[in-house]
């Protein structure tokens, strides 16, 4: 094999590319990766969104902003008295890009460990031959026999309103404002808004979220969404629904949106940065598609079936570029049963069991079906809750807010759906997972012995509440 030629080449170096090409090279394949991201200083910097714009700095952000919303607010609950409490952006930023370097560097690591052959620059499609595909990355033409498209999404931008990264930010620039804005704004209440809207706020900010939808968190379990509403309110977190944005201008001093409220009223929202979080397309920017016929939807994505295939023999497409949600687990899932595929074995992705996560505080986690899915669909379905309030480690934590909530099958007693929000629901879901992984009833959890005093006692006590016998309310 001449050493341009590969058996699998991965365009795409995000949990979707890595994870597939780590799992192809321990199958034993010759593997390429290419990925262009590039670090402040030019070099590479492999993990795509999620390492570099996404899950990790964010998470990074919402751990630094959390510390502080403690210590400025709730230490002294526990008897501990704090003076010239201060923030220093600068620091928390920096702190943050080296949680992100040390992924980097990971990945880097992980490639050599694996004897992944990376190449950083811009992998195109160059032509199709007897022995698959060519790809280009800068000067060089590779070949490989299979290839795996992981090449992501960018953020949506509102028509007419691109980002300029300063004043109207994507999730690029709403991770890196080197000063807590005195007056910051975000369109669009989902998964960003509430997580960036969180860090914000908690550093200072007065922070309102306008969200075109009448309802919150419409993905959510209503109860589990209702109860989330309330926390975000209470903490001054101002969510406006049901609105209709309008012009937008950027001034000297900031960005003033026009929008029309619920009740049909003309408003005007003037903030000092504006993040606009309404969802990500879809990325094949450079990827010359055309020059070997990938099939796109209408949306921009790479059209694949169940597995992962696209229309051509040979190539395939896992993560944010394909169907389903946008998520960095998700991408992964998909990376590895497709190296097992092309290694002839029989990956699996179970759709129905991936959970979701929103990393407020309260945090929000669920796997399977709402409420009202089940009553949409006409199954008949027992549920029970249990509030944190009655749980004795959370009470220890000093943090009571939410509740677990289990809905099983009214005959069977399976479990259709597990929905949390409180602390740590994060780490709690995984329990849910596995359950439903292994089609669980209420009852098997129920009966498990769990830690005392633990958080996952209120897993177990909301599986109780399914049969109404709830040992602690
Ligand atoms: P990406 O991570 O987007 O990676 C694609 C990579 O391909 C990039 O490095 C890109 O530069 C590269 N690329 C693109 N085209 C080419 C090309 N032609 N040649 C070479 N390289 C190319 N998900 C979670 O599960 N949990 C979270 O907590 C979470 N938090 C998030 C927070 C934010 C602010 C955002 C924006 C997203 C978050 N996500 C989270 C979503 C998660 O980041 C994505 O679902 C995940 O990154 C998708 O992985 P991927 O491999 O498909 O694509
Ligand atoms: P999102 O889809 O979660 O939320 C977008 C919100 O914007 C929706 O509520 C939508 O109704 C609203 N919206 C759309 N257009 C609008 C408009 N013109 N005016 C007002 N509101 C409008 O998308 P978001 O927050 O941008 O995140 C993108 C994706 O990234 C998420 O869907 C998720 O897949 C991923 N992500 C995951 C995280 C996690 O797992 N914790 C964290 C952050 C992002």
């Amino acid at each position: 094999m001449s050493t341009n030629s590969f058996d699998v080449i991965v365009i795409g170096g995000g949990p979707g590319g890595y994870i597939a090409a780590i799992r192809a090279a321990q199958l034993g394949f010759q593997v390429a990766c290419i990925d262009e991201w590039k670090n402040a200083k030019g070099g590479p910097a492999p993990g795509g969104t999620c390492t570099n714009v996404g899950c990790i700095p964010s998470k990074a952000l919402l751990q630094s902003s959390e510390h502080y919303e403690q210590a400025h607010h709730h230490f002294a609950d526990h008897g501990i008295g704090l003076k010239d409490l201060s923030i220093d952006v600068t620091k928390m930023l920096g702190r943050k890009d080296t949680v992100v370097k040390q992924n980097n560097d990971g990945i880097l690591y992980l490639f050599k460990k694996n004897k992944i052959s990376f190449f950083h620059g811009r992998g195109a499609f160059a032509g199709a031959g007897e022995g698959g595909y060519q790809v280009t990355v800068g000067e060089q033409t590779l070949s490989g026999k299979q290839v795996i498209v992981a090449t992501g999404s960018n953020a949506r931008a509102l028509p007419g309103t691109p980002f300029d990264e300063e004043s109207i930010l994507s999730n690029d620039g709403a991770l890196r404002i080197g000063a807590v804005p005195k007056k910051l704004g975000l369109i669009g209440a989902g998964v960003i808004g509430l997580e960036m809207g969180s860090v914000w706020r908690r550093l200072g900010a007065e922070v309102t979220v306008l969200e075109g939808l009448p309802t919150f968190l419409g993905a959510v379990d209503e109860q589990i969404a209702k109860e989330a509403h309330k926390a975000f309110v209470k903490q001054g977190l101002k969510i406006e629904l049901g609105v209709k944005v309008g012009e937008i201008k950027r001034g000297k001093k900031g960005v003033s949106v026009q929008y029309t409220s619920a009740k049909g009223e003309a408003q005007t929202l003037d903030v000092d940065k504006l993040i606009v979080s309404i969802g990500r397309v879809p990325n094949t920017i450079g990827l010359n598609a055309e020059a070997v016929g990938l099939k796109l939807d209408e949306r921009g994505a790479i059209v694949v079936d169940d597995e992962c295939r696209t229309n051509l023999p040979g190539v395939w497409a896992v993560g944010d570029v394909v169907r389903g949600p946008m998520l960095a687990h998700k991408a992964e899932e998909e990376g590895v049963a497709v190296a097992e595929r092309i290694a002839g074995q029989h990956g699996h992705v179970n759709f129905n069991t991936v959970p979701w996560v929103i990393y407020t505080s309260p945090e929000i986690a669920w796997v399977g079906q709402t409420e009202q899915q089940l009553k949409a669909a006409g199954r008949a379905y027992k549920a029970g809750t249990f509030p944190f309030l009655a749980n004795g480690r959370a009470r220890a934590l000093g943090d009571t807010t939410g509740m677990v909530k289990f809905l099983a099958d009214a005959a069977t007693d399976e479990i259709l759906g597990v929905h949390i929000v409180g602390p740590m629901a994060s780490e709690l879901i995984a329990e849910a997972v596995v359950a439903m992984e292994f089609r669980a009833s209420s009852e098997d959890i129920a009966r498990i012995c769990h830690a005392h005093p633990s958080l996952s006692e209120a897993t177990k006590e909301a599986a109780l509440a399914v049969d109404k016998r709830t040992l602690n309310f």
